[in-house]
């Protein structure tokens, strides 16, 4: 595993780390995720995020009890949050100071930690000025709350005000960025965000590399596992939107490019977001695979005193990281060559602006 200065930032973070969104509280619990977090960590992993709305808090505090239980020292790894959604109040959601200020401190008892390595605002917030949000980040910072602060999906202008604002009042700016970015979804990461690399030291740590799960190539319109994401109800409109006919088609069309290099689709999608050098760290996901995986995984929990059914679980668990985690390999196999073709099939990389001269 390779470590990447977050940005401009001395904070060394690895090129792939670990989310909890979605699985954690929804598809797993303690016992799974200390699995998965170990086999992380074993795989050279320092880097997990998570979010004060992923599973309305309950991420967080599976997160904070696994890397409690698996007696990890809090100096090896880099724990962030995001704030934005935190509940359903006027003032539980949004940027305000009082909710960066409230929302952060239910994160951190949550997690059961003194503070966070990196504080996100998890989406911009149109209702909030921005020097109120950079404010109240900072003040979070200066309490030692969080060590880092940065931003989720705002635009270039949005992030482009905060520098202005932190740099007219001599306050800390965001060191990083978390956009989406995958094979299908390009245009921030290599289009909008060109500026801010150089002018503020952005960094990026990206998220969704495999489309959750659509750059797998295992679902088709007519077949959702039915242990996926996909197939959970409240991802049922997520389904919908991904699954049309032309990224389907993509899809089938990247694959003899993977079975060339010799790799599952998988690991080609997560290495090639891994190669953009703007790229700090992707942030991949993973549960398990096949219904017989996850039955052996509910074994698995149920049978605390089975080391058999233990090991068996557990390395269940961790089959899909440890073939994810083998991305970084692939990045060497990513030649001019392969990526034209890539860009071929996918037809997704941001147009050049156009020259007038
Ligand atoms: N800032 C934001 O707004 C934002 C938004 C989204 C995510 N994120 C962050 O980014 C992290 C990763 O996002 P993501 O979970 O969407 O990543 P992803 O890599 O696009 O999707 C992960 C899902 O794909 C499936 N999968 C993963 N590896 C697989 C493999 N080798 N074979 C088959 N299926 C596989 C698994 O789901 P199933 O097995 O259940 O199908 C897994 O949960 C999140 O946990 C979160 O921390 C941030």
């Amino acid at each position: 595993m390779q470590y990447k200065n977050l940005g401009r930032s001395g904070l060394k973070v690895s090129q792939l780390s670990f989310g909890a969104w979605v699985t954690f509280g929804n598809q797993l619990d303690v016992k799974e995720a200390k699995a998965l977090l170990q086999c992380c960590r074993d795989n050279g992993v320092n880097f997990f995020d998570n979010a004060e709305v992923y599973a309305n808090g309950r991420a967080e505090e599976i997160m904070g009890q696994a890397m409690r239980e698996l007696g990890w020292r809090r100096s090896d790894v880099v724990v962030s949050t995001k704030i934005f959604w935190g509940g359903a109040g006027p003032n539980d959601k949004g940027l305000s100071r009082k909710h960066i200020v409230e929302g952060t401190k239910a994160s951190l008892k949550r997690l059961d930690m003194e503070y966070v390595d990196v504080l996100y605002c998890h989406r911009p917030d149109a209702l909030t000025p921005i020097e109120e949000t950079v404010r109240a980040m900072n003040w979070v910072i200066d309490h030692g709350w969080a060590l880092y602060w940065g931003t989720s999906e705002w635009s270039a202008q949005q992030i482009t005000e905060a520098w202005g604002v932190a740099d007219r009042l001599d306050l800390v700016g965001p060191v990083v960025e978390q956009p989406e970015y995958n094979l299908l979804s390009r245009h921030k990461v290599e289009s909008e965000y060109l500026p801010l690399y150089n002018n503020y030291g952005l960094g990026l740590t990206t998220w969704s590399p495999l489309a959750s799960g659509v750059l797998t190539g295992k679902y088709t319109k007519d077949n959702i596992p039915p242990d996926s994401r996909f197939a959970l109800e409240n991802y049922k409109n997520l389904a919908n939107r991904s699954l049309v006919d032309d990224v389907l088609k993509k899809v089938n069309r990247l694959k003899p490019i993977a079975d060339e290099l010799g790799v599952p689709l998988s690991q080609l999608a997560i290495a090639w977001c891994a190669s953009n050098p703007n790229v700090s760290s992707v942030i991949t996901g993973a549960t398990k695979e096949s219904q017989d995986a996850l039955f052996k995984l509910i074994l698995y929990s149920m049978s605390s005193q089975s080391t058999s059914s233990e090991a068996d679980g557990a390395s269940l668990a961790k089959s899909k990281i440890q073939e994810n985690m083998k991305a970084i390999d692939v990045i060497p196999k990513l030649t001019p060559d392969v990526l034209e073709k890539i860009d071929a099939i996918v037809q997704t990389k941001p147009k050049r602006a156009e020259s007038y001269r």
